[in-house]
């Protein structure tokens, strides 16, 4: 669902159509029908998303041949075709999706071929249905525009069909750290957050418009592939590749989407006390010792599902579970029902991403800037876990992140606008964390827990903004916590004590 419209982008992108946009009958001058626009209007991603429509849904059909043995390139040979059904939100001309590093080589609207051709010149008329892609690394601008005929009015439905493909490398976020469809020796990791989708598939690439998606992925036989979801049926094998089919039924937001590769072990499925199916993939290739790290933790997973939902309320998916890689990115992804751990899987970063899936999943950043809403929650969350199991209790967790000198630098950052350089700073993990239990001893227990449940609620399949949570912590305490929020969230200073 596509929440927010026209921006900054959008109305630079109106004026350079106005020239050959239709006049509405009865209001001469004014374009009926717009460009969409590039971006959704995220603070620090301007190009991340599209406006003028709302993606319902995402199929997708991908054929992958991970890279030969060294010394050959780290280079894997991928090829699509992404189905995505949409709704337009305005009369549109032209609307975009983002795509990044692949080619298009065809595409339909809703069953007719549009060309591809190279980008007109600003203002140009393009006759005809057609496609042409921007992908400009050095402004982390890749547009992919579609120009349908006839043109969609507001409200109309309309089936994309475009076969793309390319060689898959290593791509990098605005951190230079790696994600999106991260090629391995073996297969892939694929970890998108915040905008990294856009490396293998043509999407509006940003949490307010979640979808939900159907994944069909064929691999040289033997390699197992994992995506969001349940499975649609068992692996198909033929001439030497099997075909693995997912069914992510429930909603998510493009950074969660996965569908990683591997050598990996299929686990017989478990349950949560709730009846919540949990299903892991383990890299075949795990060191003893990492294997025996990474089975105790997943074991952990059904106690853990138990304890959020008493704590959170019921778990919002139809289906968990997870897949662990012997490869690495450096961290973990709390990717939509199934998070990707990298090397190995360690107690607290199973409770931390399994957290996520309430705290970032079911209620996502209405914009970036929001990302201390998803860390802070999930830091915070192992805070509770470890309590509940006797390690350490909340408060003590607090006292150790809050007590121990800090530079000034450390207390600068303002985790409630980090920067696009700072989402995943160690302070929007802790502060955030440190936010949450003081916001609990403001309010006090009935409240902070009636609170998170009520946020989970509203806001389930949805994106919410500090705003919004300052605003359900209101209502549940019946406090002004105005100054609450400045000091813990933009004061460049160590806030006190509650
Ligand atoms: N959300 C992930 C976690 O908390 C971290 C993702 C880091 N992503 C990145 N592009 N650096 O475990
Ligand atoms: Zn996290």
């Amino acid at each position: 669902v596509v929440r927010g419209l026209a921006t900054a982008v959008g109305i630079v992108s109106l004026v350079s159509i106005t020239g050959l946009a239709t006049a509405a009958p009865g209001d001469p001058g004014k374009p009926r029908f717009t460009a969409g626009s590039a971006g959704v209007g995220d603070t620090y991603f301007p190009y991340a998303g599209n406006g003028g429509y709302d993606v319902s849904h995402y199929d997708l059909a991908v054929d992958y041949t991970p890279p030969a043995p060294a010394p050959a390139p780290l280079e894997g040979q991928f090829s699509g075709v992404a189905t995505i059904d949409l709704t337009a939100t305005a009369d549109l001309d032209r609307f975009n999706l983002d795509l990044r590093g692949m080619s298009v080589s065809a595409m339909t609207i809703n069953g007719k071929p549009a060309t591809g051709i190279a980008p007109p010149a600003p203002g140009a008329e393009v006759d005809g249905a057609a496609y042409w892609h921007v992908q400009d690394d050095a402004a982390r601008r890749w547009e992919l525009t579609v120009q349908p005929r006839p043109k969609l009015k507001k409200g109309q439905r309309a089936r994309l069909v475009v076969t793309y493909g390319g060689t898959t490398t290593r791509p990098t976020d605005i951190e230079t750290a790696p994600y999106g469809w991260y090629t391995t020796r073996d297969g892939a990791i694929v970890v998108s957050e915040p905008d990294g989708s856009m490396t293998w598939y043509p999407v509006s690439d940003h949490p307010r418009d979640k979808a939900t998606y159907s994944f069909r992925i064929t691999v040289p036989e033997g390699k197992v592939a994992v995506a969001n979801g349940l499975p649609d049926g068992p692996p198909v094998t033929a001439n030497g590749r099997t075909t693995w089919s997912w069914d992510a039924v429930d909603e998510q937001a493009s950074y969660l989407t996965t569908a990683s590769v591997g050598d990996f072990e299929v686990r017989p499925v478990t349950h949560s006390a709730s009846g919540v199916p949990i299903h892991d993939f383990v890299d075949s290739k795990l060191s003893p010792s990492r294997r025996t790290t990474t089975n105790a933790s997943l074991a952990l997973q059904p106690r853990m599902i138990d304890f959020f939902e008493s704590r959170f309320g019921p778990y919002p998916f139809s289906s968990y579970g997870s897949s662990v890689d012997d490869d690495s990115v450096g961290y973990a992804l709390e990717t939509q029902t199934r998070p990707v751990y990298s090397g190995q899987a360690v107690q607290g970063t199973v409770a931390h991403e399994l957290a996520h899936q309430w705290l970032g999943n079911a209620v996502s950043p209405k914009d970036w800037k929001d990302i201390w809403l998803n860390e802070g929650w999930a830091t915070y969350a192992t805070w509770l876990w470890n309590e509940e199991n006797g390690i350490r209790t909340a408060q003590a967790a607090f006292d150790s992140w809050y007590a121990p000198a800090r530079t000034p630098e450390y207390w600068a950052l303002p985790i409630g606008d980090p920067g696009p350089m700072g989402l995943f700073a160690t302070q929007v993990y802790n502060r955030g964390a440190g936010t949450l239990h003081a916001l609990r001893l403001t309010v006090g227990d009935e409240a902070f827990f009636e609170g998170v449940q009520t946020w989970v609620q509203r806001y389930d399949d949805s994106t919410a903004t500090t705003a919004d949570f300052q605003a359900v912590y209101e209502e549940v305490s019946g406090q002004d916590l105005d100054a609450f929020f400045q000091e813990w969230l933009a004061t460049a200073a160590k806030p006190s004590l509650p």
